[in-house]
């Protein structure tokens, strides 16, 4: 593609690590060869961090990556649970929007005082220790959630990075979409049922991704994997 159109793209945007098909990170040589054929071809590698922004980690998949995109987008997480929007980037490309530039950027809650003040009082509370914190327990949760599948001969992967994890009912690897579609979404619908009669509301879908927050304690998270065991059970000798 960028061989043959190259200079008519004008930009690749691309979840670094998908979280709307589950989690499904991007393989660090994909998202090289992302920067680099961008970069050659004078387009503009535009990340959707919506997801990730402060979940992968606290400076987003980009710093996982190493990766400087053109410009990120941003969401949920940057608004403190109130909705806001952001993007931003590289300085050259900001200046062509207003007032700097001629490229009029408004809208009815742009810059809202309520939704700016929530989402700064939020980020002025992340810090490195927090997100190792975080992504400790989310990693003792999906080891814990493998280990239960194991145990009653269910074949799953289970994906996490930093407060982003998901669990897929297939045993092989899972590394696109079609993967994703591979697994048992019959399993998954029946597990689903039987995991929120435990009281455990995972995302609704195999094509969704589930967050870990600062709030979630290590009994929450042994509760969960009892819950996940219970339900498993409860499938099985269904
Ligand atoms: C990764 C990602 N990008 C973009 C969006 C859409 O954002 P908006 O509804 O503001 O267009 C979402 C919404 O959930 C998302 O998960």
């Amino acid at each position: 593609m960028f061989e043959k159109n190259g200079p008519e793209i004008a930009a690749v945007i691309v979840e670094p690590i998908a979280g709307n098909m589950g989690v499904i990170p991007g393989t660090q040589e994909f998202l090289d060869t992302l920067r680099q054929l961008t970069t050659d071809a004078g387009s503009l590698l535009i990340f959707d961090e919506v997801m990730s922004g402060f979940r992968a980690a606290y400076h987003g998949a980009q710093s996982l990556y190493h990766i400087k995109p053109d410009l990120t987008t941003l969401g949920k997480v940057v608004g403190g649970g109130l909705p806001v929007g952001v993007f931003g980037g590289r300085r050259d490309i900001m200046e062509h929007i207003t007032p700097d530039g001629s490229v009029y950027h408004a809208g009815t809650l742009s810059g809202n005082p309520l939704a700016m003040t929530g989402g700064l009082s939020t980020l002025n509370q992340l810090n490195d220790n927090l997100y190792k914190n975080m992504t400790a327990k989310t990693t003792r949760l999906v080891e814990g959630i493998k280990a239960a599948a194991d145990a009653h001969d269910v074949p799953i992967t289970v994906h996490h990075v930093g407060t982003m994890w998901s669990y897929f009912f297939n045993g092989g690897d899972v590394n696109n979409f079609a993967d994703v579609q591979a697994s048992d979404v019959a399993y998954f619908a029946k597990f689903f049922k039987q995991l929120l009669q435990q009281g455990i509301y995972t995302a609704p879908s195999q094509f969704e991704t589930n967050f870990m927050s600062s709030k979630h304690t290590t009994q929450d998270i042994d509760d969960t994997i009892q819950a996940f065991n219970d339900a498993f059970d409860a499938v099985n000798n269904g």
